[in-house]
């Protein structure tokens, strides 16, 4: 990567630490644990002035906007709506500064002081965002090699103290003074790793933090959609995770995707492989009495879902989350985690034989079921369980896909389910005894039950082939209430637990950890909780619609051993049910997709 990039990226990170870092600072004031003209805070702004507006901007405006003018005419128009934001940015700079010295002379209020930070705030994230998505990709294409010597010789001459690279004097005494001002967690410290590792000139150091803003415990899919979302928002997280890499990016898991994860992958800038290897699906056949019925998903809610195994979802996020140098701890096994109530919560965990602590503004609880944060809730905490008469028995073969879409079967001898990874490798899975271990079921056991169970009036077969995995799924169903205390706040497994029939478990992890960052980038923006404060309320109310609606499908697919015949008609009344009405088909397709992200 050219140095002028790099510098780039790590200012624009460096502007980011110092807006959460005031984000913090202002919602320290209007708790009452900071006063309104507490130096920090005119330090902060300063910082803000000095650096991005007067060195930062500038020597984008000078160098890199008149070099890609001349070499990427069709860069322009974005060209001028980036110098014109720079205009902006520091039109909002002058209120934010208004506002700061309106709240230290007791003029203003901290409510205004909260608004104008997070305008502020909001309208810098978003323009460098632009700036990185659009802007550099497109100088990395047309610049030649004497612009880039000219862009590293500018970029490189006076750079942002935070950023770890040589600082004009001024600049580094101003931040210097906000890190001696701000108390922690202000601290940009917060943000950027531990001040006493930062050497004399203000470098900060190479290795692991022990402080972050945000402690994210295990990276499953909430842990690690959690890091990209927040980082998104310029707010840094550490992520503790107890197994290893390959462990976490080979583990088998269930493969549907909803619109609404999709959707935030591709925001995330990580769909790109999906939508390679992927397959988008826009029905799912439900099959019974020996007939198949196909509930139309797109033409009923206009959503799809994606067919894209889970693990497959982690080597993304993993990837990219250490390639941009987020921090990620494997085989650092988290002990537990305590100072909920206060201020300063910590992560114990040991790694390579020793124990660590990682002190943190905020907890993320994304340890799923055994781990170690929902410990931390108080013994008041309610908790709901059912563990079902059944298990689920899956293999992955090498065979041809079975059909075009997945098929969810009843059948006399129980339930089996055709899934797919990819035009060669089948994901298929038939109803087993919980009790079942993997030895207890031959090759030609499972092809036997799943030909029967997948039979159709009509004839419908499939060719056998090579198993190459197999293993049992149990089902249960597990709820926490609620799902925060203090500064901890549980995502996905760690908080809820459905059957697999619904294909619920990644996406309402992805559902939970979405809330969670827009209340976390609120927090730091404005300094309100109002957000965090409704966490649990919000997750809760889509967790448990998500478990009536796998509780819906799985027992409206399974063999029950306890149900008798009436039962049974019942049930496949209403199957027939949903083939008939249009209302009934439509319930089913609006869930099985996703509803929308909670607001
Ligand atoms: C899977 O592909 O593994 C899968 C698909 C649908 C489900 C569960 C698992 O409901």
């Amino acid at each position: 990567m050219h140095l002028a990039i790099r510098i780039i990226e790590d200012e624009h990170r460096s502007l980011a630490a110092v807006l959460s870092a005031l984000g913090e600072a202002v919602a320290e004031v209007r708790a009452g644990r900071l006063p309104g003209d507490d130096a920090v805070l005119e330090a902060m702004v300063c910082y803000i002035r000095d650096f991005p507006e007067r060195l930062h901007h500038p020597k984008e405006d000078q160098h890199l906007f008149r070099l890609l003018r001349r070499r990427a005419p069709e860069l322009v128009p974005v060209i001028e709506e980036l110098e014109a934001e720079h205009r902006r940015g520091g039109e909002l700079l002058r209120s934010l500064q208004e506002a700061v010295a309106g709240c230290a002379a007791g003029r203003g209020s901290v409510e205004s002081l909260s608004a104008a930070v997070a305008t502020y705030a909001e309208f810098e994230w978003a323009h460098m965002r632009r700036e990185e998505e659009i802007l550099l990709p497109g100088a990395s294409r047309v610049l030649t090699e004497g612009d880039w010597a000219e862009l590293d010789a500018a970029f490189g001459m006076q750079a942002d103290p935070l950023s770890g690279v040589e600082a004009g004097p001024e600049l580094r005494e101003r931040f210097r003074r906000i890190t001696a001002l701000a108390p922690a967690p202000i601290g940009v410290g917060t943000a950027r790793g531990e001040p006493e590792g930062r050497g004399g000139e203000g470098a900060l150091p190479r290795g692991a933090r022990t402080r972050t803003q945000v402690g994210i415990v295990g990276a499953g899919p909430a842990g690690l959609f959690l890091a990209h979302l927040l980082r998104r928002q310029g707010i840094e997280s550490v992520v503790i995770e107890s197994r290893t890499r390959q462990a976490i990016e080979s583990t088998v898991r269930a493969g549907v995707l909803e619109q609404g994860t999709v959707d935030l992958l591709d925001e995330l800038g990580l769909g790109a492989r999906m939508h390679r290897q992927g397959a988008e699906h826009h029905g799912v056949e439900l099959r019974f009495d020996g007939r198949g019925f196909r509930l139309a998903l797109s033409e009923l809610t206009g959503r799809s879902i994606m067919l894209y195994a889970q693990n497959e979802v982690m080597s993304d996020l993993a990837g990219a989350w250490t390639q941009a140098g987020g921090e990620l701890r494997f085989e650092a096994e988290a002990l537990g985690v305590a100072g909920m109530e206060g201020p300063r919560p910590v992560i114990r965990f040991r790694q390579g034989g020793r124990d660590e602590e990682l002190a943190c503004d905020y907890v993320a609880g994304c340890d799923g079921y055994h781990g170690v944060c929902r410990a931390a809730l108080p013994r008041s905490r309610r908790e709901f369980f059912r563990v079902h008469p059944f298990a689920w028995f899956g293999i992955l073969a090498e065979v041809p896909r079975l059909s075009p879409e997945l098929i969810y079967a009843l059948h006399e001898r129980g339930f089996a389910l055709a899934s797919t990874r990819s035009e060669r490798l089948q994901r298929l899975y038939v109803q087993c005894d919980p009790h079942d271990r993997v030895e207890d079921w031959s090759d030609d056991r499972i092809w036997s039950e799943l030909h029967a169970r997948l039979s159709t009036r009509d004839g419908f077969g499939f060719a056998d082939g090579p198993i190459v995995q197999k293993d049992v799924i149990g089902m249960r169903s597990f709820m926490v209430e609620p799902m925060q205390h203090g500064r901890l706040f549980l995502a996905g497994d760690a908080a809820h637990i459905v059957p697999p029939t619904g294909a619920k478990g990644l996406n309402l992890a992805v559902a939970d950890v979405f809330v969670l960052s827009r209340a976390l980038a609120e927090r730091y923006a404005t300094g309100s909780e109002e957000r965090l404060a409704r966490y649990s309320e919000t997750c809760l109310r889509r967790a448990w619609n998500a478990q009536r609606f796998s509780w819906r499908m799985t027992t409206l697919l399974h063999r029950f051993a306890d149900h008798d015949e009436f039962q049974r008609r019942l049930q496949l009344a209403d199957l027939e049910e949903v083939a008939r009405s249009r209302a009934a088909a439509l319930s089913l397709a609006e869930n099985y997709v996703g509803l929308p992200f909670p607001d």
